[in-house]
């Protein structure tokens, strides 16, 4: 017996020095963990439970028979964040470069298949030089496989990749359909091709790190949702951010103790919009103010920043926020906007999580760019998912709600279910001046005419009454008073029912 655990002993501990002092070192050199180090920091302490240590690849090409190291490079298996279960796999770049073989890919399906029949979350730690070029096509199927998974286990368990080195090839496809992807800076990067194809091809120069790197993607493309400096932030923050998602589509939002009162009022919300309607104001200062010890998870910060989104919580739990950001073209929506709205919308719908949206907004961009980079569909993409989504919805506009964009912010008529404006705001189909030179365009000649009419219009549209009295707002309230009416109103959904009507999926404008 002591022999058997013997050689169960020293099998494991072959897996865990994957592919050997050697590359461990340089791996450490290059500022970044291992497969298993990384996953010790992500996971409570003692947690994981790991599968599938003994895996080998079954490629006999081109010397590989003879070149085998157990685990396949990647560790699989689940743990706890906090206490709440989740799977998760970690690809190990010292074997093979965290390449991906077709038994590379059965362990990370293994996974994929049990968080989904347990219904837990699934957490991928990206460190891969991508297909296992040895097994040609094998690894190919291996990625399809994965695939596959990822878009049925969308919007039934979250999913969530860190980048936390290279990622190219066929290998983005996998985090691109996942929740939400996070990298390190400097460390991490994604591409579909890299610098030399694209020499190749387009003639283009281009570092690594300037095509596809952290700061590629969280300020240009918008692949991805956030960039951290180093792997320990990284995973500390992802543990962090995992707290606000429920396990499943069914399990409802998390819940923890706050001790911030719910009826919490905040003076000083009462003066938060500056006298002139063109002068910005800082959303995020409303957001904290209003929401749990002021606590905003945002994603995405330097992509569209006319547009905030991100978690936090109010009486303990999970909610998702959608607000215009003034101080960023307006707070108009624009393509960019409008993408990342949407996509947090139909996450926060698919995951049961209420979404409180803060309207201060213009209209959409006026723009030949806008026109030609197709604002109709792009737009259509955030006002589909609002009208769709069945959530709670609470809107709070505070200021501007200008045309299309007031129906598409969770207005009213998108079923929000409460509906509320300050005082300060101004709902109407646009603004006083755009307004009188085209109602009034015979008066353009005369310019204390034109103030005349603007003044008119001013007040007469320049304030929530006349939305009000329709019922299309439920109530003006007093700005410090918001956080109290967000907690009442949450308390009130909690139990909201409501279903669209049966189909295999609907066609949003992709
Ligand atoms: C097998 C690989 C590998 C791969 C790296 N290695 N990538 N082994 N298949 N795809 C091995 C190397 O041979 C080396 O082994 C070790 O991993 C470390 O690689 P280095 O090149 O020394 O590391 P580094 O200089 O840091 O460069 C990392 C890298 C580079 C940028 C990822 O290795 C690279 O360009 N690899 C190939 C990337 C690629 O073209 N992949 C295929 C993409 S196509 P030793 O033994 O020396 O440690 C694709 C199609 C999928 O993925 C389609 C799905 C739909």
């Amino acid at each position: 017996m002591s022999a058997n655990i013997a050689e169960m002993e020293r099998r494991r501990a072959a897996a865990q020095i994957g592919g050997g002092q050697k590359r461990i070192d340089a791996q450490h050199a290059k500022g970044r963990l291992t497969a298993r180090e990384r996953l010790d920091v992500l996971l409570d302490e003692g947690s994981f439970e790991e599968v599938d240590t003994h895996v080998e690849h079954n490629c006999t090409d081109f010397g590989m028979a003879g070149n085998v190291v157990p685990g396949d490079g990647v560790v699989t298996g689940s743990g706890t964040i906090n206490g709440r279960l989740v799977f998760v796999f970690s690809q190990d770049f010292t074997v093979f470069g965290g390449s991906l073989s077709e038994r590379h890919a059965q362990k990370i399906c293994k996974v994929m298949d049990m968080a989904m029949r347990l219904g837990a979350p699934v957490i991928g730690l990206n460190d891969s030089g991508g297909a296992r070029i040895q097994e040609g096509v094998a690894s190919l199927g291996g990625y399809a496989e994965v695939f596959q998974r990822n878009v049925l286990a969308s919007g039934v368990v979250p999913q969530i990749s860190m980048i936390m080195g290279p990622c190219a090839g066929g290998a983005v496809y996998s985090p691109a359909m996942t929740d939400f992807i996070f990298m390190v800076k400097d460390s991490s990067y994604m591409f579909v091709t890299g610098p030399d194809v694209v020499k190749t091809v387009t003639n283009e120069v281009v570092t690594q790190e300037e095509l596809g790197g952290a700061s590629a993607h969280t300020v240009k493309s918008g692949v991805a949702d956030l960039g951290f400096e180093n792997d320990i932030e990284a995973l500390l923050q992802l543990r962090e951010f995992f707290d606000f998602l429920p396990e499943n589509n069914r399990a409802g939002v998390p819940e923890r103790p706050s001790s911030d009162p719910w009826d919490r009022q905040e003076p000083s919300l009462d003066t938060l919009i500056p006298p002139s309607a063109n002068q910005p104001y800082d959303m995020h200062e409303c957001i904290r103010k209003i929401v749990d010890e002021g606590t905003f998870f945002e994603l995405q910060p330097t992509y569209a920043g006319n547009i905030l989104i991100g978690f936090a919580r109010v009486e303990g739990r999970t909610v998702g926020i959608v607000a215009n950001q003034p101080m960023v073209l307006a707070g108009c929506l624009d393509i960019n906007a409008s993408k990342k709205a949407g996509r947090f919308v139909r996450f926060c719908d698919a995951f049961d999580i209420p979404i409180i949206t803060l309207v201060d907004v213009p209209g959409f961009l006026p723009g030949v760019a806008q026109e030609h980079g197709g604002i109709i569909k792009n737009g259509a993409k955030l006002l589909f998912a609002y009208a769709e989504a069945t959530v709670p919805k609470i809107t709070v506009i505070t200021r501007k709600a200008y045309g299309g964009a007031y129906d598409v912010m969770a207005s009213k008529h998108l079923r929000g279910d409460l509906n509320y404006a300050w005082p300060t705001a101004e709902i109407a189909v646009m603004g006083a001046k755009g307004a009188v030179e085209i109602i009034f365009r015979s008066d353009m000649g005369d310019p204390e005419k034109i103030a005349e009419r603007t003044r008119e219009y001013e007040e007469r549209f320049a304030n929530p009454f006349v939305a009000a009295s329709r019922g299309y707002i439920d109530e003006v309230i007093y700005p410090h008073s918001t956080r109290k009416r967000i907690a009442l109103g949450l308390r009130k959904l909690r139990n909201k029912g409501l279903e669209n009507p049966w189909k295999k999926h609907d066609n949003i404008p992709l």
